[in-house]
């Protein structure tokens, strides 16, 4: 079977990498699997049916970015034409704990690096090509708690717009993936009982993997996963008061979670 695209797919070792791995190995992808550490890059390979390649290195080293990028366009018979920018780093804490290296930390993984990677990938890639980065709900919604993770997912958000409107008339597709929560590690123990405590809705990472093929598979541009909200995004983005009241009844608690108080 001819594959069908030639995946360049970072983060895979993550909890939702590795569910959006599986998903596109038994559609067929041929993937090049990034992440940072080399044996678990190795394990998640081995278990995979495909003959995928791997690639290891932090995306938050310029000239790491470089590197990867060679290295996955170094097979000149086999040369991406998706790249899936799934790599991202969170953190909740109050606003008045955070500290300066949490910034630079959280805006450089999450925003510089993607937007950097997009660039190297697009100087490189000759023919048509899809590019899908995976934001968050957090990405259209202001959350306590999630300052600079919203800082980052909204950054990412209006980058991806621009560049999908940017190339709306080249060979080039941008897309922007939007999962609400969703049971991996990258949610702390305290995200993890502040969202059972407060009934927000939790998805496994084989369904957000299976939503992300259904945002390729369509013509659609961008793609939040869940009720209500898909909702609540498009509410806060033109009667932002109306989520503020929701949100803000809700303060108080939320940061007692964030402050590890519960
Ligand atoms: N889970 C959620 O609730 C949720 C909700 C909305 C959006 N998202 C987004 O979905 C994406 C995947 O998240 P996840 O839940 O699968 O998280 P995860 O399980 O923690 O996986 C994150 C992946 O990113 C990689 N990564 C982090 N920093 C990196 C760096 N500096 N250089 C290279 N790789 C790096 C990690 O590599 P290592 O294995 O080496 O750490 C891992 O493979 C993220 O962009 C996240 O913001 C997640």
């Amino acid at each position: 079977m001819q594959p069908k695209h030639i995946c360049l797919l970072t983060g895979a070792t993550g909890g939702i990498g590795q569910a959006i791995a599986q998903l596109f190995d038994a559609q067929g992808f041929q993937l090049i699997l990034h992440g940072r550490n080399e044996l678990k890059l190795e394990t998640l390979q081995k278990s995979l049916k495909g003959n995928h390649h791997i690639i290891c290195g932090d995306l938050n080293d310029a000239e790491v970015r470089r590197v990867l990028i060679d290295e996955a366009f170094a097979d000149l018979a086999h040369q991406p034409t998706m790249l899936i920018n799934n790599a991202g780093i969170s953190q909740f804490k109050s606003f008045d704990e955070i500290h300066g290296d949490d910034i630079e930390s959280l805006i450089s993984t999450n925003l510089i690096a993607t937007i950097d990677f997009t660039r190297l990938f697009l100087c490189r890639v000759k023919e048509s090509s899809t590019i899908v980065n995976v934001g968050s709900a957090y990405g259209a919604i202001g959350y306590p708690g999630y300052s600079l993770y919203c800082a980052s997912k909204f950054g990412l958000r209006g980058f991806t717009e621009a560049l999908m409107r940017e190339l709306a008339n080249s060979d080039h597709r941008v897309c922007y993936f939007a999962p609400r929560a969703t049971n991996t590690s990258i949610n702390s123990t305290s995200v993890q009982r502040m969202n059972s405590e407060l009934g927000n809705n939790s998805d496994t990472p084989e369904f957000v993997a299976q939503e992300l093929l259904t945002l390729i598979n369509s013509k659609s541009a961008r793609k939040t996963v869940g009720w209500p909200e898909k909702f609540f995004a498009r509410i806060n983005g033109v009667l932002p008061e109306v989520v503020d009241k929701s949100i803000i009844k809700q303060t108080k608690e939320i940061l007692t979670f964030a402050r590890g108080e519960q």
